[in-house]
């Protein structure tokens, strides 16, 4: 038996080919490790009503952690158009799979490392290094809404709110409600997760991100629990800052920031914008990290019109696997993958065409692989 059971989501689109290549590397670093395929993607949605179904569930619960690809998602409308003909008219709305993925398992932290590797013709600048966590399972994403509003909700809004009023006179369907939901407990372990890595990691500042002074309620909840935890390190700088302000200072100066912390929605935002410092999408990693289960991706999309050409690239999802081995105790391993695409990067003749080059999603796979440091336990 192999010591790690893994799950293996390609999903769709160029989830496929960055799964394929990154493969290589894995293979490269013989992780003793089965490789479990798992259904999920659109071809699901359209077949079967369902992008992740009940047999893929199952296996999450089954495995030390899963490595995911992409998946395609489209507005409800697009999505029910797509369904098959004998699943129409029965309701079935569809919903991100890796929304429900992080609420079904917890999978509360969202961590996204953002790095600047040096020669990489992408970089903002040199030398960045940000690591952003996004509480994963709350907020706006919680699932909460409305359209149409149903009158029960409009009352007993109106009773209770008195900004709703002009809401509350107009018909149902002439608005809609998003619930941005934030619990003291889902503030906090998102904090105190991000305040221990860079206790861990000897990073010097947290930065809480939050829009407090507007959104009072859940983000002031947010910010309150934030800075509770704050208190628990007192060797480690905090500071916070709304989260439009911070957009501008992260471009102004990177170099001002280590690690930031938010709530799942300005972590989405902030967490595109950090990425595209040090490459853009096919650079971006990310861990859905939970108690017992995490799942490990690139943070870009599917990218339908690129699907199957090999132009991908695949850095993203070969950093996602590099997170997954730092997860499973693998650290050995997890550096050399590191340090392989340290230097393929650094090198500079295997780019993929968002680099400026022509190689392809295989070539880089191959790339990194061929760069991994020989094992000093061989
Ligand atoms: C991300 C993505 C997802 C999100 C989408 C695909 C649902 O943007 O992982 O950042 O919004 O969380
Ligand atoms: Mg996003």
């Amino acid at each position: 038996m192999s010591k790690y059971r893994i799950a293996w989501l390609p999903g769709d689109g160029i989830g496929i080919e960055v799964m394929d290549a990154t493969r290589i590397v894995l293979d490269g670093l013989e992780l003793d490790a089965d490789y479990v395929h798992g259904d999920i993607g659109w071809d699901f949605w359209c077949g079967e009503g369902d992008a992740f179904p009940q047999r893929t569930i199952q296996l999450l619960k089954e495995v030390d952690a899963a490595l995911f690809g992409a998946i395609t998602s489209k507005p409800v409308k697009a999505a029910e158009a797509e369904l098959a003909a004998k699943l129409k008219g029965q309701g079935l709305t569809y919903r991100s799979p890796i929304v429900r993925m992080r609420q079904q398992f917890d999978l509360y932290v969202c961590l996204r490392p953002c790095k600047a590797y040096p020669g990489n013709p992408l970089n903002y600048k040199e030398g960045i290094d940000l690591v952003v966590f996004r509480e994963n399972t709350e907020d706006l994403y919680a699932g909460v809404e409305f359209h149409p509003v149903p009158p029960e909700l409009a009352a007993t809004l109106g009773a209770l709110s008195k900004p709703f009023a002009p809401f509350g006179r107009l018909a149902g369907d002439e608005y809609a409600v998003s619930c941005k939901i934030n619990t003291k407990k889902g503030s906090e372990r998102i904090v105190r997760a991000a305040f221990e890595f860079a206790k861990k990691h000897g990073r010097k500042k947290v930065t809480i991100v939050h829009k407090a002074n507007v959104v009072r309620a859940s983000d002031g909840l947010f910010l309150e629990e934030a800075r509770n935890v704050a208190k628990d390190f007192p060797d480690i700088q905090t500071d916070d800052a709304n989260v439009d302000a911070i957009g501008m200072w992260l471009l102004k100066n990177p170099f001002n920031y280590d690690v930031l912390v938010a709530p799942n929605l300005y972590g989405d935002v902030i967490s595109d914008l950090c990425a595209q410092m040090v490459g853009g999408l096919g650079f971006g990693c990310s861990g859905n990290i939970g108690e017992k289960l995490a799942v490990f991706e690139p943070t870009h999309g599917s990218a339908p019109k690129h699907a199957g050409k090999q132009k991908a690239n695949p850095i993203a999802t070969i950093l996602a696997a590099k997170m997954m081995l730092d997860w499973l105790g693998e650290k050995e391993k997890a550096e050399r993958l590191a340090t392989a695409v340290a230097a393929v990067i650094a090198e500079g003749r295997v780019r993929t065409y968002d680099m400026g080059g022509g190689s392809t999603t295989q070539d880089m796979g191959r790339a990194v692989a061929a760069k991994l440091p020989v094992s000093a336990r061989k």
